[in-house]
């Protein structure tokens, strides 16, 4: 494996480990990605003794291009060097007790630290002193693993999983990441330790969750989530848009597997995490609003509203950000029907106009969260939405250079109203305000101040509101 350690930072942690007469290896994520050809930055170094000691040594090789951190109470340091961060610890022994993930931590060999890592394909190990330089420790074959894409634990999962539940959730980003398969005494002990997610801070969980969803394909994580019973006690708003009911024959799709196909779908066209996520969470408010109408079968009225109105909780308890972010979010969610409304009916101006406004420089991810939103499954129903979808586009095209829409400011304000007319800030101006947009908006007057100021006495005059 000499090849895949040619960078030069290898050897002169080589020379200093031999120097002090330290065993040392590369071991973990690094190593996995070497054999995955996944390039990476973040490289973790192994040593039997001290981690501290080793990288302050490396660290004054180096010189002024490298900078140390060290943590004393984990016992590691850290070293940025070029575009590379590297970790250095002591081989460690750990055992944990029940409620925390804090282990107690021992000095080790490396079989010790091999033995206390999440999976068989995290713990190879490459040596790095010279007389061993490259060669590969895999005391638990981890090597059949990464060939066959299995995900192992290297001691029996129901420990691995109760020491540190959050690896779990790693398990299972792993999975949609790297498309591996959970080994299924694997899988059956996340089962069992399902529970135990409870001691691990929400942070931690949102970083995995979000992971799976920058994943190529996330529905393979949402749906080990689920299968495995951890989406129930993590997410359990997800979970409540399971189910396809039927009553009186008639049926609704599964809205949990629609939301996923509608997920994969998005991320073929974007990388926006928050697009991502509003794919996720378009149809959230489905399950609140599910009625079923003897005469119009089931119905979700307004679960659009409802969905954008549950996100601040959702976020809130997810830990993810309660900012701009999440206000997209929920733009999104709100208006995710719109375009598909309007490409049902006619395709009139007026209703892009209005729907230009609403979305403002948003309107092509919303559009692109509708386009992924058609997941029927008949073939003419398909091909009637996508040339719609077109027309739309095509339309907001037109309609955005000719009007300008996008990021509408009504060429008359209020504060000219009130001057106009020596009125004080009042609903008549208001009202003024919004028929001048409206006019506007359905192609009465064009977007232009002067148009717009001579529409603004024709109402006034209307209202019987006299210039002084
Ligand atoms: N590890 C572990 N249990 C955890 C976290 C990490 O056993 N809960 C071990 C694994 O051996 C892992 C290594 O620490 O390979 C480094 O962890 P980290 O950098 O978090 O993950 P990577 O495996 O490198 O993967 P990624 O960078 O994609 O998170």
């Amino acid at each position: 494996m000499k090849e895949a350690l040619q960078h030069p930072i290898f050897k002169i942690i080589s020379g200093v480990a031999d120097e002090n007469s330290r065993e040392c290896y590369v071991i973990g994520g690094f190593v996995r990605d070497i054999f995955l050809r996944r390039p990476s930055k973040d490289i973790d170094i192994v040593v039997v003794g001290s981690g501290i000691e080793l990288a302050g040594k490396v660290a004054a090789q180096l010189g002024k291009k490298a900078k140390l951190t060290v943590f004393k109470n984990f016992g590691t340091a850290q070293l940025k060097y070029k575009d590379l961060e590297i970790e250095f610890v002591g081989a460690r022994k750990e055992s944990y007790l029940r409620n925390s993930r804090k282990p107690i931590v021992e000095d080790g060999t490396l079989e010790d630290d091999q033995n206390r890592r999440d999976f068989t394909i995290n713990a190879l190990a490459l040596c790095l002193n010279n007389d061993r330089f490259g060669e590969l420790v895999d005391p638990f074959n981890g090597m059949n693993d990464l060939e066959n894409f299995v995900l192992r634990t290297p001691l029996d999962p129901d420990i691995t999983f109760s020491d540190d539940p959050l690896r779990m959730m790693r398990g299972i980003r792993f999975s949609a990441q790297l498309r591996f398969f959970l080994e299924s005494n694997t899988f059956d002990a996340i089962v069992r330790n399902r529970e135990r997610i409870a001691i691990i801070s929400k942070e931690r969980i949102a970083d995995e969750l979000n992971k799976i969803m920058m994943s190529a394909k996330p529905s393979v994580g949402f749906t080990l989530l689920e299968k495995t019973g951890l989406l129930a006690l993590i997410f359990p708003e997800l979970l409540a848009l399971k189910g396809a009911e039927t009553k009186d024959g008639v049926g609704h799709k599964d809205n949990f597997y629609h939301t996923l196909a509608v997920l994969d779908g998005i991320c073929a066209h974007t990388d926006n995490l928050w697009l991502r996520w509003s794919a996720l969470l378009h149809d959230i408010g489905k399950p609140r609003t599910k009625r079923f109408d003897p005469r119009l079968g089931w119905t979700f009225h307004n679960h659009n509203f409802v969905g954008e109105k549950m996100i601040p909780e959702i976020f809130r308890k997810l830990k993810l950000p309660q900012n701009e972010k999440m206000k997209y979010v929920q733009k999104m969610v709100t208006l995710h029907m719109r375009p598909i409304v309007l490409s049902e009916d006619e395709v009139t101006d007026s209703a892009v106009r209005r729907l230009l406004f609403d979305a403002g420089d948003d309107i092509e991810d919303l559009m692109t969260l509708c386009e992924a939103d058609i997941t029927s499954k008949n073939p003419e129903k398909v091909k009637r939405y996508k040339s719609n979808f077109q027309l739309v586009r095509q339309k907001l095209k037109e309609l955005e250079e000719k009007d300008r829409l996008r990021n509408f400011q009504p060429p008359v304000d209020g504060k000219e109203i009130m001057e106009i007319f020596d009125l004080p800030a009042c609903a008549t101006v208001g009202e003024i305000k919004t028929r001048i947009k409206d006019a506007i908006l359905d192609g009465i007057i064009p977007n232009e101040y002067e148009a717009a100021r001579e529409y603004m006495f024709q109402i006034a005059e209307e209202l019987g509101i006299k210039k002084p």
